[in-house]
């Protein structure tokens, strides 16, 4: 089956076990479930923090999504990358990490995780060799997002993979940017993929909720151990949402994608602004390698606008169908400020080596006309 047809029937069968032909997965609210006898659960389930079925019709769903064999779902996507760490680190170990991390993920990194004596590089991965000879004896992880938030940089998943492995480290992806749709990691060597499911496997900023995909039995144990014992666990409601949600994904990702192509196109031919990140464009300098490893280039768009901080906060608060916001991947369109919003907890030094400058603004191209979007920012932007 191809990506269209896998997100409308993942995870579904009307006739499985406790069905009654429903043709979307019924929703078990219920925290614990009777037995008949002690040494067995009767149904197969005992408590709704270990499983439930409402979640494992979702987490079906996800792993199909990503053609992984197992997948977990967490309450949010910074749950669902705490609990990989959790699961595969110990006292002493060391993280490589891309540079151009997600704010909060390097303040996981550096502010929770830094505690307990656990030890973090971030190296521009861009260029493979830079994470090469940052991996050291202790190195236990290789943590790459692909393409960057938010400045859209990428890495080649399938070279780093290679070197990860090499120095004894498993490789994880961060793709909540491409979106399962757009880009599979594991089927580039990637090991574990991440997802901020409340982006756009969601799609419609109503549900926070992580996810993490593994083929690896070993990994998958691991991970599953903490994801009980931990217990950061999506309810079932949300479970249900997101896997009816994520069915119109590639209907979404399609129109995403074509937007997000017509507004950085407008954007790069536009004289108040400077520069324009998206992988596809000609422009970007990893375009090539974009054509190589995704299907297609995604719904965010950054560029610098001319004028810096002040130019920035006058263009944001001008416009009318984009909504000033942080996150993204849902059907309306947001606009943002990474240095005073999503990356505010990053230092100032650390988010000029990253590129992103006071005058970058980052958009999360929705599903609306394109001629509109293009309007307001045209608009804005006078
Ligand atoms: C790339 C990326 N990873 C992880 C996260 C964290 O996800 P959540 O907000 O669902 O905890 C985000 C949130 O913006 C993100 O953009």
């Amino acid at each position: 089956m191809r990506e269209t047809t896998r997100a409308v029937h993942a995870g579904e069968n009307p006739f499985s076990p406790g069905r009654v032909g429903d043709v979307v997965s019924p929703i078990h609210v219920s925290s614990t479930f009777a037995r008949r006898v002690i040494h067995k659960p009767t149904g197969g389930y005992e408590y709704s923090r270990s499983a439930n079925p409402t979640r494992d019709a979702y987490e079906k769903a996800l792993a199909e999504l990503e053609g992984a064999k197992y997948a977990l779902g967490y309450s949010s996507g910074l749950a669902a990358g705490a609990n990989i760490l959790l699961a595969l680190l110990g006292k002493g170990d060391h993280v490589v990490a891309s540079d151009d991390l997600y704010g909060g993920t390097r303040r996981l990194f550096l502010k929770t995780f830094g505690k307990f004596g656990l030890d973090f590089s971030f190296v521009d991965a861009r260029e493979p060799a830079n994470v090469e000879s940052a991996i050291r004896e202790n190195t236990k992880i290789v943590w790459l997002e692909s393409p960057t938030n938010p400045t859209l940089k990428l890495c080649d998943i399938r070279e780093i993979s290679g070197i990860a492995h090499k120095g004894g480290a498993i490789a994880v992806v961060d793709n909540t940017f491409a979106s399962p749709y757009f880009q599979n990691p594991l089927s580039l060597e990637a090991d574990i993929v991440l997802h901020s499911a409340t982006k756009y496997i969601g799609g419609h900023s109503n549900v926070i909720n992580g996810a993490v995909m593994v083929s690896d039995e070993g990994l998958h144990e691991k991970l599953r151990f903490q994801q009980n014992a931990v217990g950061a666990v999506p309810s079932p409601f949300d479970a249900h949402t997101i896997h009816v949600q994520l069915k119109t994904l590639g209907l979404r990702m399609e129109r995403h994608a074509q937007n997000a192509q017509d507004v950085a196109e407008f954007l790069e031919a536009h004289p108040k602004v400077k520069r324009v990140y998206y992988p596809g464009l000609k422009s970007h300098p990893q375009h090539e390698l974009a054509k190589t490893q995704m299907r297609g280039f995604g719904g965010m768009v950054s560029f610098e606008i001319r004028g810096g901080m002040e130019a920035a906060a006058r263009f944001l608060k001008s416009l009318e169908i984009f909504l000033l916001a942080e996150s993204l991947g849902g059907v309306e369109s947001l606009a943002e400020h990474p240095a005073s919003m999503t990356h505010a907890s990053v230092s100032r030094e650390d988010r000029m080596r990253a590129g992103l400058s006071d005058g970058l603004v980052r958009l999360s191209v929705g599903i609306e006309d394109s001629g509109d979007l293009i309007s307001d920012l045209d608009n804005s932007l006078k």
